[in-house]
C-alpha cells in the first residue's frame, strides 16, 4: 500500500491515446466501492469523453483546470446534499479512491477543486458553470473533477518530508 501512495502523483500532461475501456471501468468501480457515512451513497459520477466538451470544460476555473483540454476524460463528482449532510466527504473519499486505482491502473488523473472557485467567466463559479454546461438539477452539488488520461510522461514518486512527522502528535497536542 505504502508503495503505491509513493507512486501515486497528479499527472496533467496526457498523451493522444483513448483510456482503455477496462481501466476507465476500473477506475469507476474504486469510486462505487467509497465506504459512505451511513451507506447512504450519496454521490453520483458524470463521465465525459467528449475532447470538445472537455476542452470547453477546461474554462470552468479561471485556472487551475487547463490539463482538460488534453485530457481523455473526466469524471465530474457531485452529491445529492440531501441525502446526508456530510456529503463532502463522501465525496473527497471517492475522488481519492479513483485517484488513487487510476495511478495503480497506469492512468493519469488530476483532482479538480469545484467548490469555492470560479469560473473564467465573469460573475460564474466554477460549479454554476458545471451545472449549467451538463444540465445538473439543482438538488446537486458539485465537489470536485477527476481529470484523466494516458500519461505523456512518468513522474518520480512522492518523497517523505521527514519534517512532516512534526504534524504527528502522540497522546498530547
Ligand atoms: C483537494 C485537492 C484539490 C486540488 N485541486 C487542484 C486543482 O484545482 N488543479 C490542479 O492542477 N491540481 C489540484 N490538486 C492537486 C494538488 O496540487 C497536488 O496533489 C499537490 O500539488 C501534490 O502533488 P502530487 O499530487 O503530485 O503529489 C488538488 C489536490 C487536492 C487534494
Amino acid at each position: 500500500m505504502i508503495d503505491k501512495l509513493t507512486q501515486r502523483r497528479s499527472i496533467r500532461k496526457y498523451t493522444e491515446e483513448a483510456i482503455p475501456e477496462e481501466k476507465l471501468k476500473t477506475v469507476l468501480k474504486a469510486g462505487l466501492l467509497s465506504p459512505t457515512s451511513k451507506n447512504l451513497h450519496p454521490w453520483e459520477f458524470l463521465v465525459v469523453q467528449d475532447r470538445k466538451l472537455l476542452g470547453e470544460l477546461a474554462d470552468c476555473r479561471e485556472m487551475g483546470a487547463d490539463m482538460l483540454k488534453g485530457a481523455a476524460a473526466a469524471v465530474i463528482v457531485m452529491a445529492d446534499t440531501q441525502i446526508n449532510d456530510v456529503w463532502i466527504e463522501d465525496c473527497s473519499i471517492a475522488m481519492s479512491n479513483m485517484h488513487l486505482t487510476a495511478a495503480d491502473e497506469g492512468v493519469g488523473s488530476c483532482w479538480i477543486q469545484v467548490r469555492n472557485r470560479n469560473s473564467k467567466k465573469a460573475g460564474v463559479t466554477t460549479e454554476q458553470f458545471i451545472k449549467e454546461m451538463f444540465d445538473i438539477g439543482e438538488k446537486y452539488a458539485v465537489e470536485a473533477i477527476l481529470s484523466l488520461g494516458m500519461p505523456a510522461k512518468e513522474r518520480g514518486p512522492v518523497v517523505l518530508d521527514e519534517k512532516l512527522w512534526e504534524k504527528v502528535h502522540y497522546g498530547k497536542f
